[in-house]
């Protein structure tokens, strides 16, 4: 079969952006001095070095809303924020919650309660819809998947999952074995044995090429491999991927819900960054007719302030009293649960999950024209605020202009991540101003415009 993507494909397509190309560092040596260049250098030297983080090619001094403001006092709109700013950063309502939580409880020992972990479960089980209405919390997306694979071993007796290629589910051991990039998974094994895996619902890299329009054939291999397997434990999906924005056709999860239920398997969707009205709807199953056994959560759960996860089951799924799942140090932590209060309070209060919807639909049309005017865009995607553009040059993916895009736009002030190496993933707040959002989308079809003229991209 003959595959467009260039060899080195794997270390172009990251989860996130690269940080030790020659773009990085060209953009630095413009960009950044002074007191910028000191804070890089300690946090160089300070800092195990890793991919997508040290060495970092900024410093920031604040934020507020949809902006961050770096040390020299650029102000820069957040399009990206590791999805944990659903509502904006020092969003008022979230601060004061946090602020009572530090002057009144500040830490909530595990073998207590608190009424607000208590109200947070509450809340979310009400939010969750059908029987998935037992919660609990972890620090991290991670750790929350993590609890949701040991949860499902307990239930079914088995350990195999069934998880996607390309996938991302965390960067601990266990979360790795079932996630899918090569930039964590190279050389980090033995990962965790039975962690299978499929073809994602991508019409990018499925190998079933089914055209412009997904066929389910991903969806059909998903049933037969349950089917012929027989004692998979669970299967886990991303049920939108963030990283690239792979929306699934509506009868996708359809088809691999009635796979599980033929097979034993408990189906686990990955929410963690696309919860919280990202997708237009609270959860993003929201969108498919179907209810998963398993739901995890994270990021904006904590309000842009707090690092808060949680893992919502059906309720006949607590089975495992006898065993720990979490036992996080912060798992009931009464300041992640306050903040996560105040930010479903925010969702509702300011209609943020109609604004996703009417502001995203609006900002995806503008998106589709800006493919007609640059032919560098190969595709445009999006759903409530969560945009996809994919860059291509010549029917192939094109990493190097979206990398030149990403600094092109932050010049301008604008940043975002780049997933899966060509792929501009735009994930604004939701609290964010039509004009702003017009703004944003100005500076990238500048940007465009001044990446498409580059002589060394002709
Ligand atoms: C889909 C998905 N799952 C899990 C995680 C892991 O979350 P955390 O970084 O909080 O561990 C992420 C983080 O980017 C993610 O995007």
């Amino acid at each position: 079969m003959n595959d467009p993507r260039p060899a080195n494909w794997n270390d172009l397509t990251a989860e996130g952006d690269v940080n030790l190309s020659p773009l990085r560092r060209a953009w630095e040596a413009e960009h950044v001095e002074g007191a910028t260049r000191e804070l890089l250098d300690a946090d160089s030297e300070y800092f195990l070095h890793q991919s997508l983080s040290t060495p970092c090619f900024n410093a920031l001094a604040a934020s507020d809303g949809i902006w961050l403001t770096d040390v020299a006092g650029r102000r820069i709109m957040d399009f990206h924020g590791n999805n944990v700013h659903q509502v904006g950063y020092r969003h008022p309502h979230v601060v004061a919650a946090v602020k009572r939580a530090l002057d009144t409880l500040p830490f909530s020992p595990r073998r207590f309660t608190n009424a607000a972990a208590v109200e947070l479960a509450a809340k979310l089980a009400s939010l969750a819809r059908g029987t998935l209405s037992k919660v609990l919390f972890a620090p991290s997306g991670a750790l929350a998947i993590g609890m949701a694979m040991k949860l499902a071993r307990v239930a079914t007796g088995r350990h195999k999952t069934l998880s996607m290629w390309d996938s991302f589910h965390g960067a601990s051991l266990d979360a790795i074995s079932i996630g899918g990039e090569a930039a964590f998974r190279r050389n980090m094994g033995p990962l965790l044995p039975g962690a299978e895996h499929a073809p994602p619902c991508d019409p990018g890299s499925c190998p079933f090429r089914c055209g412009e329009r997904c066929a389910l054939r991903c969806a059909e291999y998903v049933e037969y491999v349950l089917d012929r397997e027989g004692d998979i434990g669970a299967v886990i999906v991303e049920t939108v991927r963030s990283t690239d924005v792979q929306v699934p056709p509506p009868d996708y999860y359809r088809i691999i819900r009635h796979a599980c239920d033929r097979n034993g398997t408990l189906l686990i969707f990955d929410e963690i960054p696309i919860c919280l009205g990202r997708t237009g709807t609270m959860f993003a199953f929201e969108h498919y007719d179907i209810l998963p056994d398993m739901v995890v959560m994270g990021k904006g759960l904590g309000g842009a302030v707090f690092p808060m996860a949680a893992l919502i089951a059906r309720r006949d799924l607590d089975v495992a009293a006898d065993r720990a799942l979490g036992h996080y140090t912060h798992e009931k932590s009464s300041i992640g649960c306050a903040a996560a209060l105040a930010t479903l309070d925010v969702i509702e209060n300011e209609g943020l999950l109609e604004k996703s919807r009417s502001q995203g639909a609006a900002a995806l049309q503008r998106l589709r024209q800006l493919k007609d005017s640059h032919p560098v865009i190969a595709d445009v995607r999006g759903i409530g605020m969560l945009f996809g553009v994919e860059l291509a040059r010549g029917g192939r993916p094109a990493p190097e202009v979206a990398e030149r895009m990403m600094y092109a736009s932050l010049a301008r002030g604008l940043s975002f991540k780049v997933g899966q190496g060509n792929v501009l993933t735009l994930s604004p707040p939701l609290t964010i101003a039509p004009d702003d959002l017009d703004r944003a989308l100005d500076i990238l079809d500048a940007a465009l415009t001044e990446v498409e003229g580059l002589a060394v991209l002709r």
